[in-house]
C-alpha cells in the first residue's frame, strides 16, 4: 500500500487498551497512516487514553499538551484523543488541551477513518463519545503486526456491569458485551497463521463470557480455542472472584493449552471494605475457590489486584489484607493506592485516608509481596520449565561472560507467567524450550536448556 503519512500512537492503561491501540493503527493504516515509533515523524498523533487512577489521566493531558507548539510548526498534524478519558471528558478535553482535533470515545471505532477524513478537509474538532452497543470488528487480518511477536491480546468482550464503587470502567466502558465466538475463533485462527503462539483473552469479568448474549460459556469458548492448530498457549484476564465457577477451574485443569495461572483481583482481605467495594464475595469465600483451586490444580500460579486505604480502611482492615497475601502465597500481585475518581461512588464516602497514609500502606504491601515473590521464584529451583522464546534479554546477567561470545542471552516466559533468561546460540524466537532452573531473582528466573 502506498502511504500518505505517519501515525504514531502512545497508550496509556490496560491491556484492552493495547489491543484497542492496534485495532486502531489498523484503521490509521487504511486511511494511508503508515505506523511509525517516531513522533516526530507523524502526521497523526493519537493518545490512547486511561482513567482508571488520577495519575495515568493526567499522564494523558501532558502527552497531549506537547503538541501545543509542535501544531504551530506543523499545521496539517492531527492529534487525537482515543480511550476512556476521551469518553469520560468528551467536550471537556478541548479546556486543557485547545489544539485537540478529534476525541473518540471507547465505541466509536467504527467512525474514526470518517473522522480522520473530515478533519483532512478542513472541518474543526470532532467529538464522537455517542453510545453503541456494537463492538467494533474490524476484518481478522487487518492487524498491524509488530517484527517478532509471538504473543498477542484478544478482547472477547467489552464494558463492564459489576459497579464497583471506587471504579470508572462501567461509565467509561458502557454496558457488557461478549463478541461472537466465530469472530474470536477466527481472529485467533489467523493469528495462529502469522506466527502468534500465545493469546490473551480480556475482559473485564471474562466468568461472564457469553451471558447475555445466550452464547457458549466462558469455559466452552477455552474449548474451542484449545482447538486452534498453532496456538500454545492460551491466557486469560480477569476473573472475577463472585462469578469464578467449578467449570472454569476444570477447563484450567484440563486443556491441555490453558496456563496453569489464575489473576483472581481480591482487592481487599478486610469483609467491611469489600462490602463497601461492592464487590459481592467475603474474604472466606474468597479464599475458599482459592482453596478448591489449589486442590484440583496444584501448583497454579495465582496474581491479584489490591487497593489501600479505600474511604475507611482502617488499619485493622489493613492488617487483614496483608494477612490474606501471607496466606494465599501470590506469585504477583498489582497494588495500587485508592484514587478519588469523581464519577465513581465512593469519591462521596466518608473517611478518605490521606495520601501518606496511603502510599505508606502500600509501601508495607509491596515490601510483604517482594518476599513472597521471591520465596515463590525460589520454590523453582531444580524444576525443567516449558519456556515460549521471545527474544534476546536486553540487560546480560552477571557472569554471562563464562559462556563464551557465540552465546546469547535469550528470555521467555514459563506457563506460571515468570520471566526466564537463558544462555543459548540454538534457539528461535517462538521456540518452546525446556529450562533447568538454576537461579531465582525477585522479577526473573535464570537457567540453561536441557538439550544443551
Ligand atoms: N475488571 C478487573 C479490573 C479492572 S481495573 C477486576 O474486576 O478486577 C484494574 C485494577 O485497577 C483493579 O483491579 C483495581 O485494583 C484497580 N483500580 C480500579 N479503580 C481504582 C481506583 N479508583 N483507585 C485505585 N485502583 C483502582
Ligand atoms: Fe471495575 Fe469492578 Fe468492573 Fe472490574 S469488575 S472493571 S473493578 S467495576
Ligand atoms: Fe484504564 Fe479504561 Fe482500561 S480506564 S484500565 S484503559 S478500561
Amino acid at each position: 500500500m502506498k502511504y500518505s503519512g505517519y501515525a504514531f500512537i502512545y497508550t496509556i492503561g490496560c491491556q484492552m487498551n493495547v489491543y484497542d491501540s492496534e485495532k486502531l493503527a489498523s484503521i490509521l493504516n487504511s486511511c494511508g497512516f503508515e505506523k511509525t515509533g517516531d513522533m516526530d515523524k507523524a502526521d497523526v498523533v493519537v493518545c490512547n487514553t486511561c482513567s482508571i487512577r488520577h495519575k495515568a489521566e493526567e499522564k494523558a493531558y501532558s502527552f497531549l499538551g506537547r503538541f501545543a507548539g509542535i501544531k504551530k510548526k506543523k499545521p496539517h498534524l492531527i492529534t487525537v484523543m482515543a480511550g476512556c478519558v476521551a469518553q469520560q471528558d468528551g467536550e471537556k478535553a478541548f479546556e486543557r488541551v485547545p489544539h485537540l482535533d478529534i476525541v473518540l470515545g471507547t465505541r466509536a471505532f467504527s467512525r474514526f477513518s470518517r473522522h480522520i477524513r473530515s478533519i483532512q478537509s478542513g472541518q474543526p474538532r470532532i467529538v464522537d463519545i455517542e453510545d453503541s452497543s456494537m463492538i467494533y470488528e474490524s476484518p481478522p487480518d487487518s492487524v498491524c503486526f509488530e517484527e517478532n511477536k509471538v504473543s498477542s491480546f484478544v478482547t472477547i468482550m467489552q464494558g463492564c456491569e459489576n459497579f464497583c464503587t471506587y471504579c470508572v470502567v462501567p461509565y467509561v466502558r458502557g454496558k457488557e458485551r461478549s463478541r461472537k465466538p466465530e469472530n474470536i475463533v477466527e481472529e485467533i485462527t489467523f493469528l495462529a497463521g502469522s506466527r502468534i503462539k500465545e493469546v490473551t483473552l480480556l475482559g473485564q469479568n471474562v466468568n461472564s463470557y457469553g451471558k447475555k448474549e445466550g452464547e457458549i460459556s466462558f469455559p466452552k469458548l477455552l474449548k474451542k480455542i484449545n482447538d486452534i492448530e498453532r496456538i500454545h498457549r492460551i491466557r486469560f484476564a480477569t476473573s472475577h472472584p463472585k462469578d469464578l465457577s467449578l467449570d472454569l477451574m476444570h477447563a484450567i485443569r484440563d486443556l491441555k493449552k490453558v496456563c496453569n495461572h489464575l489473576h483472581l483481583p481480591v482487592q481487599s482481605g478486610a469483609d467491611s471494605v469489600l462490602k463497601k467495594m461492592n464487590r459481592g464475595y467475603t474474604r472466606q469465600q474468597y479464599l475458599e475457590k482459592i482453596i478448591q483451586l489449589k486442590n484440583l490444580c496444584p501448583d497454579i500460579a495465582l496474581s491479584t489486584d489490591i487497593i489501600v486505604g479505600f474511604p475507611s480502611e482502617t488499619i485493622e482492615d489493613f492488617k487483614n489484607t496483608m494477612d490474606l497475601i501471607r496466606e494465599v502465597e501470590f506469585d504477583s500481585i498489582f497494588a495500587f493506592a485508592y484514587s478519588n475518581r469523581s464519577s465513581a461512588p465512593a469519591a462521596k464516602f466518608s473517611d478518605q485516608i490521606n495520601e501518606k497514609e496511603k502510599l505508606d500502606r502500600l509501601n508495607l504491601l509491596l515490601q510483604l509481596q517482594e518476599t513472597c515473590t521471591e520465596k515463590k521464584n525460589k520454590v523453582q529451583i531444580g524444576k525443567v520449565l516449558e519456556i515460549l522464546v521471545e527474544g534476546k534479554s536486553l540487560k546480560k546477567h552477571d557472569g554471562f561472560e563464562q559462556f563464551g561470545k557465540d552465546m546469547e542471552q535469550m528470555t521467555g516466559r514459563s506457563e506460571s507467567n515468570k520471566i526466564v533468561h537463558f544462555p543459548s546460540n540454538r534457539v528461535n524466537i517462538g521456540d518452546m524450550v525446556r529450562i533447568r532452573i538454576e537461579n531465582a531473582y525477585p522479577h526473573s528466573l535464570w537457567g540453561h536448556p536441557e538439550f544443551d
